[in-house]
């Protein structure tokens, strides 16, 4: 049995609570979801739950191909045990498809293939509304040394390699997704979760929206859609 202490943090979509080891956190998955840095704001039902059995799989595969992270454990449904790791305050976003906001930055056509595929680095800051930046505002920021800011990069692309063929195999396009890492033991490793709210995915057969890009875009049956993301994650392919 797990002790569940004090609430560490409360974000948008999880909230993270210490346990009786001081390097060892749960993590709590919420049914809350915003877009457009929180100026929409909703609930999916059960998405909680979901996210929690789907970054759980996703992060024991990347386990299982040499890619450590900060998971340890799925508690229950709702509550994976992870490493108490300090969050890098960049985001990393790997795109292998143009959709989202470098269309609007870059002009490009939707669904343009970029091979290969592209890393960008965000600023984990709502108050600034999460800016695009380069590797010399990440040292101006102090946010991560020139090696760590290769390794965020190298890491990511790992992930890219497994993360397709992964997804391929289940009928889903990944077509980009945000990453965020945490130092632990002076080490970076994957942390946060992999989730229809942190990749878009489309489908194979049809190209519909099978993620958050449904809540963004309002376009409908979102639930549905989460579960069938779960179905495809989580069921043991023949
Ligand atoms: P973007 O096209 O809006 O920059 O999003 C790129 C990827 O990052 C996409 O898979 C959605 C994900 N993402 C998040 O996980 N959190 C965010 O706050 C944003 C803006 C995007």
């Amino acid at each position: 049995m797990i002790e569940k202490g004090g609430m560490l943090y409360e974000g948008k979509a999880k909230k993270i609570f210490l346990t009786e080891k001081e390097d060892e956190v749960i993590q709590y998955f919420k049914d809350d979801a915003t877009a457009f840095n929180a100026e929409k704001r909703g609930t999916i039902h059960e998405k909680g739950v979901v996210n929690n059995k789907i970054s759980t799989r996703l992060f024991q595969e990347l386990a299982d191909s040499g890619i450590p992270s900060h998971f340890i454990q799925q508690i229950n449904d709702r509550e994976m045990l992870a490493r108490r790791v300090q969050i890098i305050l960049v985001e990393v976003v790997v795109r292998n498809r143009a959709t989202g906001s470098i269309i609007t930055r870059l002009g490009l056509e939707e669904g343009m293939l970029i091979a290969p595929p592209l890393v960008e680095f965000f600023y984990k800051d709502d108050s600034l509304g999460d800016p695009l930046i380069t590797e010399d505002h990440i040292r101006l920021l102090k946010l991560a040394t020139p090696s760590q800011v290769t390794e965020l990069r190298n890491q990511a692309l790992k992930i890219n390699e497994v993360l397709l063929p992964f997804f391929l195999k289940r009928g889903m396009m990944l077509v980009d997704f945000k990453l965020e890492f945490g130092l632990w033991n002076g080490q970076i490793i994957l942390a946060d979760e992999i989730s229809p709210d942190t990749c878009r995915f489309w489908d194979v057969q049809t190209g519909e929206r099978m993620d958050k890009d449904r809540f963004r875009k309002d376009l409908g049956r979102i639930e549905e859609t989460y579960q069938e993301v779960l179905k495809r994650v989580c069921t043991p392919l023949n």
